[in-house]
C-alpha cells in the first residue's frame, strides 16, 4: 500500500497531535513536522530579549529574521527532535509555561504567520510529511492528501498536559492548566487569520476515549481507504 504523501493533522492544544503524528511518521518513515515549535521559538526569543509580545512590529521583524531549524535529536533526554533558534538549542525552553502564556498572541500577528507559513509550506511540499498545527489543512497545505482534525474535551486535554508536566518533574496545578488551556483555545479559534478550525474535507476524530494506538489505527484505515479509491 502507498501512504498519502502529505498529511495534515490539526487540533487544539494537547489534543494528542504530536504523539499521534510522531508514531505515524515512524511507522511510515515520514518526516514529522510540528509547526507549533516555530511560533514557540519566536515567542521564546522575544521573551529572552525582553521584547514585549504586545510590540507587534518588533515581534513581526523578529519572525522574519529568526532562523529556526528542526533536526534529529542530539540528546537522549526524551526529546523527539532538536529545535534550534538562531543556533541555540531551545527544545525544552519553548515548552515552558511562560511561552505557553504568550504564544497565542504572537501567533495571531499577520506578518508572523506569513513568515512562518511560507517556511512550513516549503517543507510540506517536499512530501512524505506529517505536518501538525492549527491551520495545516486550511492554510499551509490545503492540498494535503489526508486531513485529520484531532479533538478532545478541554478537561481531558488538561489532564494529559498535567501528566506530561509531572513526568518531566515539573510542579503543576490542574485547575491552573485547565484555565490556561481554555484561554488559549479561545485565542487560537477566534483570531482573525487562520483560526483553529477543521477543514471542510478533514476527518474529525474525538480522542477522549481512544488510546494512541486506536487513533493511529483509525488514521491508517483512512489512509488505506484513500489508497483504494485512488486505485479504483
Ligand atoms: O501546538 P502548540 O501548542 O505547540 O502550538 C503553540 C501555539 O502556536 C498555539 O497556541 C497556536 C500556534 N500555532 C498556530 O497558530 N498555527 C500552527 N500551525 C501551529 C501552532
Amino acid at each position: 500500500m502507498s501512504f498519502p504523501s502529505k498529511v495534515a493533522i490539526d487540533g487544539p492544544a494537547a489534543s494528542g497531535k504530536t504523539t499521534i503524528a510522531n508514531q505515524l511518521a515512524e511507522r511510515w518513515d515520514y518526516l514529522f513536522f510540528d509547526t507549533g515549535v516555530m511560533y514557540r521559538a519566536v515567542t521564546w526569543i522575544a521573551l529572552k530579549n525582553k521584547i514585549s509580545t504586545k510590540d507587534e512590529p518588533a515581534i513581526s521583524s523578529l519572525a522574519e529574521s529568526v532562523q529556526i531549524d528542526v533536526k534529529p535529536p542530539s540528546k537522549d533526554d526524551g526529546r523527539e527532535y532538536d529545535v534550534l533558534a538562531d543556533g541555540i538549542d531551545v527544545t525544552w525552553k519553548i515548552r515552558k509555561p511562560a511561552v505557553d502564556a504568550k504564544v497565542s498572541r504572537v501567533s495571531a500577528y499577520p506578518i508572523v504567520r506569513k513568515a512562518l507559513t511560507q517556511q512550513q509550506r516549503r517543507i510540506g511540499l517536499r512530501g512524505k510529511v506529517i505536518m501538525v498545527g492549527r491551520d495545516i489543512g486550511t492554510v499551509v497545505l490545503p492540498e494535503a492528501d489526508l486531513k485529520i482534525f484531532l479533538d478532545a474535551s478541554v478537561e481531558e486535554r488538561a489532564r494529559r498536559r498535567f501528566h506530561q508536566r509531572i513526568d518531566r518533574g515539573e510542579k503543576v496545578d490542574y485547575p491552573k492548566i485547565l484555565k490556561k488551556l481554555k484561554k488559549r483555545d479561545k485565542k487560537d479559534s477566534t483570531r482573525e487569520i487562520a483560526p483553529l478550525r477543521a477543514a471542510p474535507d478533514a476527518v474529525v476524530i474525538n480522542t477522549d476515549t481512544l488510546s494512541v494506538a486506536d487513533v493511529v489505527s483509525r488514521i491508517e484505515e483512512y489512509a488505506r481507504k484513500l489508497d483504494n479509491e485512488t486505485d479504483a
